[in-house]
């Protein structure tokens, strides 16, 4: 019989720390007693906190297993929508027909956006960088909404969800269209949620004859589910802690998108490409590796936090990537180069001993570079495809009582010490 308590003992006390046990993973130790003890737990990086409960998505990092309300990642990309899964993500389940149906018609219902919003991309410089437009264009999306955004009022919350989730793939398109000067093009109501994107993104008004690529747009909508949600990941996190203020959802999920620009986080995606740049040719491999076994770079599209085994969206994503590259009868040396770092990182005992494998990453560049997506709007993407996990986490966090994060800390500074007058000062 597993303990149902564990137990600290220190200046003299015990303290008696119940063990919670969820349906999948590791129990947890609360905590909370920690408060009579006179101590702070400490730990960098959150590497083994659980500051949340969720039964939104489950991680098993050394099994390299990825389930979306149970789902399975690979089944879910090889078989669902994106659509679907955000459905699955927001209520709890995959939609049955009509529900299905009817969240796809209030998607398609939002897409456009206020007139107004063109105005804000006017105080960009051209060669602003995507993500840099998108944190402050969908922050300032609240400025719209005046009327819906009380975040105690159930039908507001879910009425943001929609809207972010339908205005996401508009606002990167405008984005990426503002960057090129040409001008902004309006979604499609006879267009799925990928094929808008595409079309947004790359049509022009000349364009009378515009046609879709199913094989492009079924590994954009992949791509998208590939990078829906991620349990309580860098910018997910940021989302709640934003969220536990009481700070509307767009604000809360601005922050999660500046979150995930990082190139440790989100903007690996792109940082992979510019490797692959610098690297240039198969022979150069060896001498890069040696930069980054000596820690001058890293591996950029490798390793993870959770992942201790093959990242399973990585899996999926080499099988797009193949299937997208044949297609459309490419042959890009650099998924030559990828798969060539690839195989020597697995072979090398500096990789093999930090349990260092592809990510989501690794190949996600290589598929939107051959889809002709920008290497500055990769990151977008992930946010785009990212923000139904997010607002299906702020909706839960919102769906019970909560309390705002606010962390301790380790303090190491000056002991306290007089003012001293600028004249005395040596
Ligand atoms: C995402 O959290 C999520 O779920 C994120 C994400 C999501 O969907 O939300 O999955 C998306 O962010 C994927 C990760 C994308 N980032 C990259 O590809 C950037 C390269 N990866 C590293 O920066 C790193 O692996 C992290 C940030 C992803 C994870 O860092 P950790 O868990 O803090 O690992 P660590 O830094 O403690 O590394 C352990 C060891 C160290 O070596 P030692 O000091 O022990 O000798 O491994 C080394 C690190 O130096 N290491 C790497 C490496 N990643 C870790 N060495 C070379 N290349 C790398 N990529």
């Amino acid at each position: 019989m597993a303990d149902t308590n564990a137990k600290l003992t220190v200046n003299g006390e015990e303290y008696e720390l119940p063990i919670i046990k969820g349906t999948l993973g590791r129990p947890v130790i609360d905590i909370a007693a920690l408060q009579e003890s006179g101590f702070w737990s400490y730990d960098p990086g959150f590497k083994v906190t659980a500051p949340v409960e969720s039964k939104i998505t489950y991680i098993d990092g050394g099994k390299g297993e990825l389930l979306h309300r149970g789902y399975p990642i690979d089944e879910l990309a090889n078989n669902a929508e994106y659509l679907e899964v955000a459905y699955a993500l927001l209520h709890g389940g995959l939609p049955t027909a009509e529900q299905k149906a009817e969240f796809f018609e209030k998607i398609r219902e939002h897409t456009p956006v206020h007139d107004q919003l063109r105005k804000f991309f006017e105080g960009f410089r051209r060669d602003a960088h995507p993500m840099a437009i998108m944190v402050g264009v969908v922050g300032a999306l609240s400025a719209f909404y005046h009327e819906d955004l009380d975040v105690s009022n159930e039908e507001h919350r879910e009425i943001t969800a929609i809207r972010l989730i339908a205005k996401m793939p508009t606002l990167a398109a405008m984005s990426y269209k503002y960057s090129q000067g040409e001008p902004f093009m309006y979604p499609r109501n006879d267009f799925n949620y990928a094929e808008n994107f595409l079309y947004m993104m790359f049509a022009t008004p000349a364009d009378v004859d515009y046609e879709k690529n199913d094989v492009i747009t079924r590994a954009m909508d992949k791509i998208f589910t590939l990078h829906a949600d991620h349990e309580q990941n860098a910018s997910t996190s940021t989302v709640r802690l934003a969220g536990s203020t009481g700070a509307n959802p767009y604000a809360c999920i601005a922050a999660g998108i500046a979150a995930l620009w990082g190139p440790s986080h989100g903007g690996a995606n792109e940082a992979v490409l510019e490797m692959l740049d610098e690297i240039g040719t198969v022979e150069n491999v060896p001498e890069f590796m040696e930069k980054v076994k000596s820690r001058e770079v890293k591996l950029m599209g490798f390793g993870h936090r959770v992942y201790k085994n093959f990242d399973p969206r990585a899996q999926v994503m080499k099988e797009t990537c193949d299937e997208v590259l044949e297609a459309l009868g490419i042959n890009d040396p650099k998924l030559e180069l990828a798969m060539a770092l690839e195989k020597i990182a697995l072979e090398d005992p500096f990789f093999i001993e930090r349990n260092l494998y592809p990510n989501v990453d690794f190949y996600s560049g290589i598929i939107l570079k051959a889809i002709g997506i920008p290497t500055s709007m990769f990151t977008v993407i992930f946010a785009l495809a990212r923000t139904s996990g997010w607002i299906s986490h702020w909706l839960e966090m919102h769906s019970a009582p909560f309390k705002i994060g606010r962390p301790r800390q380790l303090y190491t500074g000056e002991t306290r010490r007089d003012f001293v007058k600028v004249e005395d000062r040596k």
